[in-house]
């Protein structure tokens, strides 16, 4: 069986027709998966139908599934299934039963403060509200590749603080205090200018930007730099914005994208189980 890949007339990403991810599938055709991944940064399945077994399987044809991130509770969303990280504004008894509500979520990559983020996201919609919501993701190879040269000369070798304290939607994660100074952010520290270990491509990793700092400048430099490299990185023509459909499975490289969410109208529902496959350590570029 040969999967169809229909590209997007977008900056990435690509639909592929032919595939059950739920099926019993070989090995020849995860590696086409694979390239087609490659490829694009991200694909979508449509019309898939996953419970958390399944979703977990698939997850693993493509390496071994890391824990969902700490989340406001301090527990996990589904004891049973710890790497599954639950995304929802369903409530029980007035608390939310998953990340982020009805809210935006800022520009970010999936655990991008630990120190082997993970490679791959794979985010499944299983109610899906009519409008709002939608995800977008930014494309960071082109956002390195279209710098100034002298902005790319300038972070070569340079390193950020990638803020734990927070998740996208802005909430304090269970245990963390809200930072004050952005130069004493806890969270790991990694190279604004990495690898991609598959590719060999140069991409630019941004922290999150709250509470991102540069090592080594002055606060106020650091900031600037920031403001400059975040403004540039999000720009239209390096993004992607998807309209979800339930039963919609999305899976993107969590090393050469960023991505965020519109927010929504708390009145519908929207449940998107997640998970996301343990990195490799990247290459240091030369
Ligand atoms: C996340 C996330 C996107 C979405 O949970 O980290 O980016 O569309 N979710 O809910
Ligand atoms: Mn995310």
């Amino acid at each position: 069986m040969a999967i169809e890949v229909r590209k997007f007339d977008a900056p990435l990403g690509a639909e592929i027709i032919g595939v059950d991810c739920a099926g019993d599938l070989s090995d020849a055709l995860i590696g086409e998966i694979e390239e087609a991944w490659y490829d694009n940064l991200l694909v979508v399945f449509r019309d898939q139908e996953l419970d958390d077994d399944r979703l977990t399987a698939f997850t693993r044809r493509f390496g071994e599934p890391d824990m969902a991130p700490p989340n406001p509770t301090g527990r996990p969303w589904l004891p049973a299934t710890p790497e599954i990280n639950v995304v929802t504004n369903i409530r029980v008894d007035g608390e939310l039963t998953g990340n982020a509500g009805n809210s935006e979520m800022s520009w970010h990559t999936d655990l991008g403060y630990i120190e082997v983020p993970p490679s791959a996201s794979l985010l499944y919609g299983i109610t899906c509200p009519p409008v709002g919501g939608d995800t977008y993701f930014a494309n960071m190879y082109l956002a390195y590749e279209t710098l100034p040269d002298e902005t790319r000369e300038k972070i070569q070798g340079l390193k950020a603080i990638h803020d734990i304290t927070t998740n996208a939607s802005g909430v304090l994660r269970a245990g963390y205090a809200k930072v004050a100074d952005p130069r004493e952010t806890p969270g790991c520290r990694h190279p604004l200018v990495r690898l991609h270990p598959q590719t060999g491509r140069k991409t630019l990793f941004l922290p999150r930007r709250l509470n991102g700092y540069v090592l080594g400048l002055e606060l106020a430099e650091s900031e600037a730099l920031l403001d400059m490299l975040w403004a540039h990185a999000t720009r239209d023509e390096l993004t992607f914005g998807h309209k979800w459909r339930q039963g919609d499975l999305v899976m993107w490289d969590n090393r050469c994208l960023i991505h965020r969410r519109d927010g929504f109208d708390d009145s519908y529902t929207r449940l998107m189980h997640r998970t996301q496959v343990k990195g490799t350590e990247p290459p240091i570029p030369a």
